[in-house]
Order: structure tokens, then sequence, then C-alpha cells
């Protein structure tokens, strides 16, 4: 059974082991934090898509989605301020070569310091960092990791270099000349692509504000410590939405968008207490106030989705750079300006953990007569990458011509998956392992009387049904 400190690994190796997650191109020894989804991380990605899509899109009147490209002109990323602003303070151990976000260097060393009973002393370093990161001190940043002697866990010494700002963008060339003028980025966040759409969106769907764009996609950024499984990837999915505002409006919007994402958080199943805001005390170039919600994984709490207050920031430095009006007229005041904008931006990939991190469990099945465990993953019905297991008890008498009619009624509805082979009980655990919610077995009861045995996954309890009843109980569970 895994223990709290190995918790995190136990479910790396089990999103391997079941087709969650592999390593990227893993034959040629993978390519460091880069990940590929197999065949049931992909369907579980798919539906916390769609989820949250179905619940910015369709169930908000006032937002709309986009698919915006990853390439973008280069000047978009000049106005974002990415270019100038879009970096972290680092520092390279002398020794090892090994190069360390600061925060982070900082951050470890803090948790070292809880871990040995030094708590208040970890919130005091944690305090000084925000302080010298606010005022983008890299002296100051550099003299407290030599004040607290922090080593680099590779070489064990501590000859640093002096903390720098390195950019996180990637860049490439468009076209076959390569000079500066061709050089672009893959986007590291999906925002832009919403900004400079901004009044295509307005004006083709006559929109009104207050309204919102949404939008899913790649993101892409060279983060130099990425060792967190698809906590910190290169490439990474994000799904954000930019909601256009009055100017004066921001605060109470601000606080709207807070209390309705995380109230989404919880309608995925997790409880509350697995989550909590953090006000940020840096904040980023183009904020006027901003906080993350951060879940409690096994590593710790963590961020897991921004919501920012951008203010005009982003259209008004898109109308300078473009030469292009970014103002909205708003009919109701008679008056044309600049709309203020609130974000709300969460990782797909980290929203992913989260809900494999709530949902692995690993259980003590024993009884006096024999030792037993099992490992099962509750997802939230609604997320499960396959809804129904559908098993005939025997591969013959005709059990396995009626599972495929059950097939055939429920799989045009929902994700189904038949299986005929091993005993039942270990084809149950392989469905628990993946957190199918709900199995069903033929026997040769359902010849006689037209029922089957359902099983419901978290609590193994069995029931008898009627055969033309499972759709219409799974369609409810999974709404
Ligand atoms: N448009 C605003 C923006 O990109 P951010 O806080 O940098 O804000 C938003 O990123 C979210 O994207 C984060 O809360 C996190 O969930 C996800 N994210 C950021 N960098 C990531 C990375 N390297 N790997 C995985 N997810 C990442």
């Amino acid at each position: 059974m895994a223990t709290d400190n190995n918790r995190f690994q136990a479910i790396i190796s089990h999103c391997k082991e079941y087709g969650f997650i592999f390593q990227s191109s893993e034959i040629y020894d993978g390519l460091s934090a880069v990940y590929d989804y197999g065949q049931w991380g992909s369907e579980l990605k798919k539906n916390i898509k769609d989820y949250w899509w179905k619940s910015m899109t369709q169930l908000h009147e006032n937002i709309v989605g986009i698919d915006a490209a990853i390439f973008m002109h280069p000047t978009t990323w000049k106005a974002s301020g990415h270019v100038d602003n879009f970096s972290d303070p680092m520092i390279d151990n002398k020794d090892s070569k090994k190069r360390y976000r600061v925060d982070h260097l900082l951050e470890a060393h803090a948790d070292e310091l809880e871990k040995a009973g030094k708590k208040e002393e970890g919130e005091a370093l944690l305090a000084t960092m925000d302080k010298l990161l606010a005022a983008d001190d890299m002296a100051g940043l550099k003299q407290l990791i030599e004040d607290n002697k922090i080593k680099c866990g590779v070489s064990g010494t501590s000859n640093w270099t002096d903390v720098r700002q390195f950019n996180l963008m990637f860049s490439t060339q468009l076209g076959s000349v390569t000079d500066e003028a061709s050089e672009i980025y893959l986007r590291p966040e999906t925002a832009q692509g919403i900004f400079v759409n901004f009044l295509n969106v307005q004006k083709t769907g006559r929109m009104k504000i207050p309204f919102g764009i949404a939008q899913i996609g790649k993101a892409f950024r060279n983060e130099i410590v990425a060792r967190q499984f698809i906590f910190r990837m290169r490439e990474f999915e994000q799904m954000e939405m930019q909601f256009f505002i009055r100017p004066g409006s921001q605060k109470e919007w601000y606080e709207y968008w807070k209390e309705a994402r995380m109230k989404w958080h919880q309608s995925l199943g997790i409880p509350a207490d697995q989550y909590r805001f953090h006000d940020h005390v840096k904040l980023a170039h183009y904020a006027d106030a901003a906080c993350d919600i951060e879940f409690n994984f096994p590593i710790g709490f963590k961020e897991v989705e921004g919501i920012h207050s951008r203010t005009d920031f982003d259209l008004s430095r898109h109308q300078e750079f473009s030469k292009k009006k970014m103002q909205y007229f708003d009919p109701e005041i008679n008056q044309n300006y600049i709309p203020y904008v609130i974000e709300t931006s969460i990782g797909l990939d980290r929203c992913f953990l989260m809900v494999m991190s709530n949902a692995y469990a690993e259980e003590d099945l024993s009884t006096p007569e024999k030792q037993d465990s099992r490992v099962v993953l509750r997802f939230a019905p609604k997320l499960a990458p396959i809804k129904l297991a559908v098993l005939p008890l025997t591969k013959k008498d005709g059990l396995p011509e009626i599972a495929r009619e059950i097939m055939d009624e429920c799989k045009q509805s929902f994700r189904c998956f038949y299986e005929e082979k091993d005993a039942i009980g270990k084809r149950y655990r392989r469905q628990d392992a993946i957190g199918t919610p709900f199995c069903v077995t033929v026997d040769h009861q359902t010849k006689e009387d037209q029922t089957v045995t359902i099983r419901y996954r978290d609590t193994m309890q069995q029931e008898r049904i009627p055969i033309n009843k499972i759709r219409e109980l799974i369609e409810k569970q999974i709404l």
C-alpha cells in the first residue's frame, strides 16, 4: 500500500500501467517533461475538456468558444509583454551545471524546514522571497539562497551563479529563410488568440458586454525545472476564458468568477476542503488582482487554475502595436471604451492530475480468511473514461450474444467496454483500476427473466435490474 510519501509515485506508475499516460517517445528514452495520453487517459482528458466547454459555453448564453492557431504574428508577443517579461529568475549551479527556478529552489527548502518542524521559519522564508520577487531584486534572491545555505541536489554544493531572468518561450522559423524577421513563437498561453479576435467575435456574433470568449488549446513553455510528471510540462493544454466587461466593474466580476470557478471544481465531485485560494503578492505585468485555485495534490497544495483581473492591458497594447482600434461601443451608456477583462485559466493536464489524484484509492479488502486489496479510481461517473463494462459470465450458452445486444443498445449513448476473458472477479478489478463506475454481468438467469447483475464500482454492491433499464440508469448518473 502506498504511504503518503510515495502516493505520487504510485499514481504515476498506475497511469502508465493502465494506459492513461506514457512518457513521450519512450522507446528513445523519453523527452523530458513531455507526455502522451494513452487509450484511457485521452478519454478522461476529453471528458474533462467537454465538461469545461459545456459549463462555459452551453451554460452561459453570453460566452462563445473559438479555436485559434498556435502560431501567431510575432508582434502579438511583443504587444502582450511576453518577449520582454515572460521570464523567471533562474540560478545555475556551477559544479553540476544544473539550472533551477529560484522560487522552486526556495519553496523546496521551505518544505524541508516544515518537515523538520520549523514551519514558521519556512513561512518567513517564503514571505521574504515574495517580497524580493515583487521588487525584482535578483541580488537579494541570491543572498537569500546563500543565507539559507541551499545546496544543489545534484552536486551537493552551494557554488551558485548570479540570479538571472530567462525567457520561457520556444521560438522557431516560419518559411525557409532563417532570419530574425521570420522568427515566430509557439504560444505560451492561449489567451492572446482570444484578444486578437476580440472584435471579430464581438462584431460577427453581435455580442454585448459583458460577454466571454472561451478556448481550449496547446501552449508551450520552456520550463526549466520540470520534474513533476504532468504538473509542469513543456507542452500542455490550457482551458481559458476571457470575460470582457465595462471598466470599473472588474472587482465585482473578479469576485463572481472566483466563486463560479470554485463551484465548478466542487462539481467534479472533489471535496471543498481539498481546495484553497492563494492571492498573488507579485502580480503579473498585466493584472490588477490575481489569485490561484490550489488543490491538495499528493505533492502538497499547488495551483491548478488562475483567475486574473487583466484590466485593459492586452487590448490596449494590441491597439497600440497593430494601430487597429480595439474599442467597443456600449449602447447602454452611449460610450466607446476598451473593455476590461477577467480571465479564468486552468491547465487541462493539471486538472487531469487533480482528478486522478482525488480518484486514486488503494483499499484493503482482507477478511480473516483471505488477504485481498484493490486499486480503484473513484472518478465522478461523468468523467470516467468508460461508463459501462458489459461482461458475459461465460463465453457460451448464448450469453455473449445477449451481452452484445446490450452493447449495441448502450454504445450510441456512452462509452462501453465488452470483455469475456477471465473470471468475473478479475474483470471487475480491471474495471475498478480504470475507474469504470458500472459493470453489468449477463448470466444464465438473464435468459430466464431478462435481468442482469449491475455492480457499482464504489460500494462493490450488486443488484439485479431489467436489461431495458440499464441505459436509463447510467444516463441519469453521467449528466
Ligand atoms: N493566460 C494566463 C496564464 O497562462 P498561468 O498562471 O501562467 O496563466 C494558467 O497559467 C494555468 O495553466 C495554470 O494555472 C496551470 O494550471 C497551467 N499551466 C501553466 N504552466 C504549465 C505547465 N508548464 N505545465 C502544465 N500546466 C501549466
